[in-house]
C-alpha cells in the first residue's frame, strides 16, 4: 500500500512542502503527490495513509479543500491521516502549533474529518511575485504584525527540519485495519 499526499497551493510553497514530505516518506513507503484541484478520481484502494496540506490566503483555505473532505470523508476516516496548514502567521514560533494557530484550530473545530496527526508550517513571503493588490495588502498586514515590509524581498520562513520531523513521525503512524 502507498501513502497519498494531496496539496492545495496558490504560489507553490505548499506544493514544495508536499514534495519534500513525499521524499522523506519514500524512504519507508511509496508515496504519490496530487494537486487537490485534480483529485476527483482517487483510487483509494492503493492507499493506507493520506495527508492533506493546504495554504491560507486572506484567512481562508481554497474551497476545494472542504469540498474534497466532504466528498471523500469515509475514505479519509478509514485511513491513517494527517493535515498540515501553511501560512505566514506561523512565522512566529508561538503560532506554529495546531492549538495556537487560529486557522488550524478553527479548521479542526469545524471539520467533519479529524486527522490523526496535524502540523502548522510557516510559508513564504514573495513580494515580487504578487499582483499589485496582493503586494499592497500583504505589506499592510506585515506592517501591522511586525513582519518584513520591503517589497523587493522574497523570504522563506519554512522550517524544513520541522517538516522533516513531521514526515518521519507521520509515516510511523499505525495504519488502520480494514
Ligand atoms: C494574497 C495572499 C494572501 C495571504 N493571506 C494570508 C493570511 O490571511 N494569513 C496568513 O497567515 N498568511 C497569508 N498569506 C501567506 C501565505 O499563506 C504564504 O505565502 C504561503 O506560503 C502560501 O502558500 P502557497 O504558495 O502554497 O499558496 C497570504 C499570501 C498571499 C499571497
Amino acid at each position: 500500500m502507498k501513502a497519498l499526499i494531496l496539496f492545495s497551493s496558490r504560489d507553490g510553497q505548499t506544493r514544495e512542502i508536499a514534495a519534500y514530505i513525499a521524499n522523506e516518506i519514500k524512504a519507508q513507503q511509496a508515496c504519490d503527490v496530487i494537486n487537490i484541484l485534480h483529485a476527483d478520481a482517487v483510487d483509494w484502494a492503493q492507499y493506507d495513509r493520506v495527508l492533506i496540506g493546504a495554504s491560507i490566503r486572506y484567512g481562508k483555505f481554497h474551497p476545494a479543500v472542504a469540498k474534497f473532505i466532504k466528498t471523500h470523508l469515509q475514505a479519509l476516516q478509514q485511513r491513517a491521516s494527517g493535515f498540515f496548514c501553511v501560512n505566514l502567521t506561523a512565522r512566529k514560533p508561538e503560532k506554529r502549533s495546531p492549538q495556537t494557530n487560529a486557522y488550524t484550530r478553527k479548521f479542526l473545530q469545524q471539520s467533519p474529518w479529524q486527522p490523526d496527526y496535524c502540523a502548522v508550517f510557516a510559508g513564504a513571503l514573495r513580494y515580487p511575485r504578487y499582483r499589485w493588490f496582493d503586494r499592497v495588502m500583504i505589506q499592510l498586514i506585515m506592517r501591522m504584525t511586525g513582519g518584513e515590509t520591503d517589497s523587493r524581498k522574497e523570504v522563506e520562513y519554512t522550517d524544513w527540519q520541522q517538516v522533516s520531523r513531521f514526515a518521519r513521525e507521520f509515516v510511523q503512524y499505525p495504519v488502520k485495519s480494514a
